[in-house]
């Protein structure tokens, strides 16, 4: 018997966050190596587990489950389309992105989708690509009723730091409900995923406030505030920052990083808590730049430091303050 191992990272905003939420603006988003796995392997009957939950369940409508069980719906759904045999399989996830019952909010419910779809593809030897992989996962949240922008599930589809331009949610879910998936699937949706190498040395580091934050329930009340200044703004500010990133410019990375923080802070007084200002506050003097990153009102911030010394010391001054560096990439 084949198993299939398949596995998905995290992803963190450095930019662009609740702005994505507009059809055609851009956020930069970086993968996080942190790792959830999947194990796929045919069996006699569907059971699926994963270390959320303690139990095992089958197809059956099940609450923890249906999210799980909606991506197998919708991956199920495009297999028969393709005039496939559906074969009854075990599938077990692990590698909570958590610690101690507390989620590290970077991602957990957009990589268990992606999980779930390439796991599907590689039991039904599906070769698909990152972009339909994306298709397919934002598909089964839109469906879902989700409030995201997707741009996670781009980044996660992708393993990569993406610049990615949202779609019209509202135009897909129309879609959804008059069309069939395989019709839907192949329609232009108007997104764009750019793949971002940078041309320069930094660290990145990510802190841990330990404060869960539920991005489901910050958007609803910031997205109230939104208004065409901050978009403007923040579009201006997020192309400057991939443009620094592709041509090295460190100054204008940290300029505009700044900006998009300040507009952050000025959109709405949840999204920096006090540890996130403390997280930001540790760059203070050093040649980096940190913010919140994502929905805010807890979970992570993000530095990237310029100087391997200036690094160690934002790492030292987070920890004095109660922020846990949860992640390390440097090229320095
Ligand atoms: O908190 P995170 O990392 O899940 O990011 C949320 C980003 C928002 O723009 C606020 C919402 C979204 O789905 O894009
Ligand atoms: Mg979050």
């Amino acid at each position: 018997m084949t198993k299939h191992l398949v596995k998905t990272g995290g992803k963190l905003y450095l930019a662009g966050e609740y702005a994505i939420l507009t059809p055609g603006q851009q956020a930069l988003i970086k993968n996080i190596p942190i790792y959830l796995s999947g194990q796929i392997e045919p069996a006699l009957s569907y059971q699926l587990y994963s270390d959320m939950f303690d139990y095992e369940v089958g197809l059956e409508a099940e609450d923890n489950y249906s999210l799980i069980q909606e991506t197998i719906a919708v991956v199920h759904d495009f297999i028969k389309g393709q005039g496939l045999k559906l074969r009854p399989f075990r599938l077990s996830i692990t590698g909570k992105l958590e610690k101690g019952g507390k989620k590290f909010g970077i991602g957990s419910s957009g990589s268990v989708t992606v999980l779930v779809v390439k796991a599907l593809a590689s039991f039904y030897q599906q070769d698909w690509t990152a972009d339909f992989i994306f298709k397919l996962a934002s598909y089964t949240l839109l469906k879902r009723g989700d409030n995201g922008s997707m741009g996670d599930l781009a980044c996660i589809a992708y393993e990569d730091l993406v610049l990615y331009r949202a779609f019209d949610r509202e135009q897909v879910r129309t879609w959804i409900a008059e069309e069939g998936l395989s019709q839907v699937l192949a329609r232009d949706w108007g997104y764009q995923i750019e793949p971002i190498e940078p041309a320069l040395d930094f660290d990145f580091l990510v802190g841990w406030t330990g404060q869960p934050a539920i991005s489901k329930e910050m958007i609803v009340p910031v997205k109230s505030a939104i208004g065409p200044d901050f978009l403007e703004l923040t579009q201006v500010a997020v192309e400057a920052i991939a443009r620094g990133l592709k041509t090295g410019d460190k100054e204008l990375i940290k300029s505009s990083l700044l900006e998009v923080s300040r507009l952050l802070k000025d959109l709405h007084p949840a999204i920096y808590t006090k540890e996130l200002l403390d997280l930001q506050a540790a760059v203070e003097g050093l040649d980096a730049v940190a913010k919140s990153s994502g929905s805010g009102g807890g979970d992570c911030g993000i530095a990237l430091s310029f100087n391997p010394v200036h690094s160690q010391e934002i790492i030292e001054r987070w920890r004095k303050a109660g922020i846990e560096l949860l992640f390390r990439q440097g090229s320095l």
